[in-house]
């Protein structure tokens, strides 16, 4: 049986999700679950990702769903073909076609003839011929874009879901895709999605009064989202800003808050600061402590938490909370 934490009005369960979700009742979700990129907390790739997002759109019967998510940019693809980026003009203008014309050429040349041949240097003739994918790295596979939030879309649609709104978070640039960036056609990754989805049938509740005038103007009724990445990355390899949590949070966190793929506390915190009832689900034990000893300081009075985006302590959460722990 899965452990409960209650902090004032959080409750926080160490356990995993699917089988969290069916036991508890909220109102909302909101959420930024694993993307399935290959972290060490999503080992499985692409069809354990989607059995677990399947798993989840099953597991929860919230009136909302609220999911951070990007589209996959590094999906390795071994049925596809090799694309080759040549570029002439570049340094070395050797293309992998001039190999090949090179070796047809000179039937019988080995690798060394034909880099002298081309007055190249025999890596680049490996490169040409075996590793030059099209963004320009050494991977043996070809790699797509996955839309993450189309395939959640299908899912949701399955558990009788349907998609209410979009909007486009405008992230700092992704260093690890920036690298190449001279060597590619393709974009860099600089943004995500927030996909609100309503359970069919379900009457819309929205409280207008959370948000002020300007507030509306600023970003409540904006689909682009400019808020910087999250800067110290290091106890958690994936938190999304508090800003974003935030506006998710008073945009479409109705009754209890739920964050079923809690990590380090981010959406819990948020929650904290703002008064909200609040339930996390984090099925790894580092990160289900680190989400407590967050949403600990922040009902102790502290201000929530990753110093890039800093929200201002409410007076009815700088209370101190008690914390209670319910073992499994
Ligand atoms: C993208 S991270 C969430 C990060 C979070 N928004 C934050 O700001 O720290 C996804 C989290 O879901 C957790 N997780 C993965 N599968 C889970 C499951 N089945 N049940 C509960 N948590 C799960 C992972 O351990 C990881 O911490």
């Amino acid at each position: 049986m899965a452990e409960k934490v209650t902090i004032g009005n959080c409750e926080l369960w160490h356990g995993d999700c699917r089988e969290v979700l069916p036991t508890i009742a909220v109102g909302s979700i909101v959420t930024s679950p694993p993307y399935g990129v290959g972290k060490e907390y999503e080992r499985g790739g692409r069809l354990e990702w989607l059995a677990l997002m399947s798993g989840f759109f099953a597991a929860t019967d919230a009136e909302i769903v609220v999911l951070n998510l990007a589209d996959v940019r590094c999906h390795e693809d071994k049925l596809i073909a090799p694309v080759r980026a040549d570029v002439v003009g570049r340094k070395n203008a050797v293309t992998a076609q001039d190999v090949i014309d090179a070796a047809i050429a000179g039937r019988g040349r080995n690798k060394k003839e034909i880099a002298e041949a081309l007055a190249c240097s025999e890596q680049t003739i490996d490169r040409r011929l075996f590793g030059n994918n099209a963004r320009g790295s050494k991977a043996e596979a070809q790699t797509r874009v996955f839309l993450s939030g189309a395939a959640a879309s299908d899912l949701a649609s399955v558990a009788g879901y349907y998609l209410h709104d979009s909007r486009v978070w405008v992230k700092d640039p992704c260093w690890q895709t920036c690298q190449y960036h001279s060597l590619s056609d393709r974009a860099v990754d600089e943004h995500e999605h927030v996909l609100c989805f309503r359970k069919a049938g379900s009457v819309p509740t929205f409280d207008r009064a959370r948000l002020q005038v300007s507030e509306w103007g600023q970003w409540g009724s904006r689909s682009v989202w400019a808020i910087p990445s999250v800067r110290n990355n290091d106890d958690h390899p994936a938190k999304f800003p508090d800003e974003l949590a935030r506006r998710m949070v008073l945009l479409w966190g109705f009754g209890v808050v739920c964050d079923p793929f809690l990590g380090s506390g981010t959406t819990g915190a948020v929650c904290a600061e703002l008064g909200l009832p609040f339930v996390g689900i984090e099925r790894d034990r580092r990160f289900f402590d680190l989400a407590c000893e967050r949403i600990a300081k922040v009902g102790a009075g502290e201000t929530a938490v990753q110093g890039d985006m800093l929200l201002p302590a409410n007076a009815e959460s700088s209370t101190p909370q008690g914390v209670t722990r319910t073992p499994g």
